[in-house]
């Protein structure tokens, strides 16, 4: 029963590709704790996540991932008022971990249980600093499993105006580095490369996919750092061991260029046409400082201007605080699932 007074706090629970994540929130916005088990060394010499080995480790972590977020957040299962788990997209291998342990406790503290849409919860993971943003807004949503343009009216309903038909934008970093042979995960990589790299040295291709178009492509950019690392189709020698950190750095600095002009025309293109007020950025790219600045650089410039809203760093990649946040607000509106709730790869 929901206390007199009393702030709600929600245990969110992620599980969607890579990291076990648990947090508790109160009021959406105040982080109790958050606690993240990355498996980003178990996937390293893959260069991608392995589906496998995720959902086996999720399988390991869960437990003690959400029993240490409860004690950092000094709650017991009685201060808890419901529980929130992202239940799509994503591996459903991974997602049914986190979704059978969310209805396990929901079961055995008979609390309620919410289900979350992943991206949507990054979309809110850019709000935790805004309670009430004006509205109508626009959000981008990049990952390494999407790439996203919402048109955001409420917490509870993101329409979707554009995604990627291809490669999302993450998935692009982490390809293009594994060709630089650059260390995984490659987004963080390519941004320290093109640090001390020219972004115009190379012009890459912009996929712009028609004038009106809000999707995007990034097989095509891929396949052009390919060609000039490797010689037109793959014919060539490889190029890259031979290479100068200055040659490197240019690439990636010129492939990173082309991204951010893709990304953020796009966004002001998604912006024009619902009369955007604010712009909303998530998703483990929103922790590149380039896009950041860049798509600030579009707001202040727009007439009128827009207010730009980013996640903070911590919240762009994978977290159960996103969750546990965008719970609330579907707590607020009884918008309950119950324990026959499965996990979903699409959504
Ligand atoms: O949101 P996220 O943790 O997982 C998914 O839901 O997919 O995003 C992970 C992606 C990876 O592709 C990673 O390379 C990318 O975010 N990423 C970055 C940066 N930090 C992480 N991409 C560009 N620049 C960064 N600084
Ligand atoms: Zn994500």
């Amino acid at each position: 029963m929901q206390r007199k007074n009393k702030s709600i706090n929600i245990l969110g629970i992620e599980t969607s590709c890579d990291e076990t994540a648990a947090a508790v929130v109160a009021d959406g916005r105040i982080v109790k704790s958050s606690v993240i088990a990355s498996q980003t060394r178990l996937h390293e010499k893959y260069g991608g996540v392995v589906p496998e080995i995720a959902s086996r480790a999720h399988i390991e972590k869960i437990y003690p991932v959400i029993k240490e977020a409860m004690a950092q957040a000094d709650v017991a299962k009685d201060d808890i008022d419901a529980i929130g788990v992202a239940n799509q997209p994503g591996l459903t291998i991974a997602l049914v971990v986190g979704v059978t342990a969310a209805k396990t406790l929901s079961f055995a503290w008979e609390k309620p249980l919410i289900a979350i849409n992943h991206l949507h919860a990054h979309v809110q993971s850019a709000m935790l600093s805004e309670k009430n943003p004006q509205l109508p807004a626009v959000a981008l949503i990049v990952s390494g499993g999407h790439t996203c343009l919402y048109d955001y009216h409420s917490p509870l309903e993101p329409e979707l105006l554009g995604h990627t038909i291809d490669d999302a934008a993450g998935e692009a970093f982490d390809k293009v580095a594994t060709i630089l042979k650059l260390p995984y995960p490659g987004g963080p990589s390519i941004e320290k490369a093109a640090e001390k790299g020219n972004p115009k040295a190379i012009k890459f291709p912009r996929s712009m996919l028609g004038r009106d178009s809000l999707d995007f492509s990034f097989s095509g950019i891929k396949t052009a750092v390919l060609y000039y690392c490797h010689g037109q189709n793959m014919k060539g020698e490889n190029k890259v061991d031979s290479m100068t950190p200055r040659q490197i750095a240019d690439i990636a600095a010129s492939f990173q260029a082309a991204v951010i002009d893709v990304l953020v025309k796009k966004t002001q293109r998604a912006a024009k046409k619902i009369g955007a007020r604010t712009v909303l950025l998530g998703g483990g790219v929103a922790a590149n400082n380039q896009l950041r600045t860049t798509l600030q650089q579009m707001c202040d410039l727009a007439v009128p201007p827009k207010k730009l809203l980013v996640a903070p760093k911590q919240y762009c990649t994978d977290n159960a605080v996103m969750v546990a946040s965008l719970a609330y607000y579907k707590f607020k509106a009884g918008l309950f699932a119950d324990l026959t709730l499965e996990p979903k790869a699409t959504g």
